[in-house]
């Protein structure tokens, strides 16, 4: 029988309501023991699939616009845009955590075994989004990369290996930073000049340590083994050959030419041609803090649920959620740039040539 209906577009017709409201199976009714807190279970669940989708879609956009040889500042300007939705949605994520924690230990054992072996790790929006921002195989813990093989379908392995072959956001954004011509601008070596300041920060805190007589002799050896430590690690971020073998050895993701880059944009923030480039290689940072928050509220929250129980997915349960918190991270290289900052009164100026030159940075010109 046709439904009769107003004329037009219809809410529930355009939403598709019929398929997500009805998209709701309980396993314990179907084994005739109905746990009523598993509608919230599914519901939840099917929630942040939807807001993982969302974030998939801004994802690509940003690779999209950001695969091209040139960046304008228009465009420059719809990434931020598209960046800070993405941080204003993960932050949703994190907050909708609680919703799922009014479900007690005791009232998930009623379904929990029902579920046995599906799992959070076979979300292949979420492992989409890591991929996407920059994570691949060699970069995950052992039990991450052999779930891929173990855990997901045949289709769902392809997918995902379709998605690592194509142009990531960490390369891509290492690309962006490589383009910039930030170095020998206008004949001013800025590396050069930069190193000197370096040197006499460092001077200068070694020489403080040496004139405080509040401290022990040994105390003083400490402190001055520290300051040496912080000299080399200077010294190896900026020599090429050095930071590649850190490279290579996995410690480090960027180019050379791009980390110089992103530590030349961060130490001159306040000129105004970079701050777009600052105010981008911040929103990554916090979009890399705020799922690394997920992660923790995530496990605390499982921790919760779970005890040391292992599991639906057969994984160690906290322990397996814990280490992939700390290895799944994408912007390190940003989050360590702070080491390498001096204090702005320290900064060699730019001459007015190079500020100039810097000019065509976002313009995308070379
Ligand atoms: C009662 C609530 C929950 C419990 C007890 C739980 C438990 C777990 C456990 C133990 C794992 C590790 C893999 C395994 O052995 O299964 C895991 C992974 C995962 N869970 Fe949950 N989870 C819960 C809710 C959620 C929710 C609401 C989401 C949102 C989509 C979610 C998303 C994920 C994801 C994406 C992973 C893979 C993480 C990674 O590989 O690093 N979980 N979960």
């Amino acid at each position: 029988m046709d439904d009769k209906k107003p004329p037009g577009l219809y809410y529930r017709e355009y939403l598709r309501l019929d398929k997500i409201l009805d998209a709701q199976e309980l396993e314990s009714e179907k084994v005739g023991k109905p746990a009523h807190d598993e509608m919230l279970f599914i519901i939840t669940h099917q929630t942040y699939e939807l807001w993982f989708k969302q974030i998939v879609f801004e994802f690509h956009e940003i690779i999209r616009i950001l695969s091209s040889e040139v960046v304008e500042d228009k465009k420059m300007g719809r990434m931020l845009h598209l960046l800070a939705r993405i941080k204003t949605i993960q932050r949703v994520l994190i907050e909708q955590i609680e919703v799922i924690e009014t479900i007690t230990p005791l009232d998930f054992l009623e379904f929990r075994d029902l579920l046995v072996p599906a799992s959070g790790f076979q979300s292949i929006m979420f492992k989409r989004i890591e991929i996407m921002m920059g994570i691949r195989q060699e970069n995950r813990i052992a039990s991450d990369c052999a779930f891929f093989k173990t855990r997901l379908s045949y289709s769902d392995q392809k997918r995902l290996a379709e998605v690592e072959e194509r142009p990531n956001l960490l390369e891509l954004v290492d690309r962006w930073l490589q383009r910039a011509p930030l170095f020998n601008i206008g004949g001013f070596n800025f590396w050069e000049s930069y190193s000197q300041a370096v040197e006499k920060m460092l001077d200068s805190d070694a020489r403080i340590i040496r004139d405080n007589r509040t401290l022990s002799d040994k105390d003083k050896q400490f402190q001055l083994a520290e300051v040496e430590n912080t000299r080399k690690r200077f010294e190896s971020m900026l020599d090429e050959d050095r930071y590649n073998e850190l490279r290579d050895a996995g410690e480090l993701r960027f180019s050379h030419k791009g980390f110089l880059a992103a530590l030349f944009i961060n130490l001159y923030r306040d000129e105004p041609l970079l701050y777009t480039g600052f105010r981008f290689l911040t929103l990554l940072v916090d979009i890399d803090s705020l799922f690394t928050r997920w992660r923790q509220r995530h496990a605390v929250m499982v921790h919760r649920m779970l005890g040391t129980k292992i599991g639906t997915g057969g994984s160690s349960g906290t322990g397996y959620l814990e280490a992939t918190t700390k290895k799944n991270r994408v912007f390190l290289d940003l989050f360590n740039l702070s080491t390498l900052l001096i204090p702005r009164e320290d900064l060699p100026p730019l001459p007015k040539q190079v500020r100039k030159e810097l000019g065509f940075f976002f313009r995308g010109d070379e």
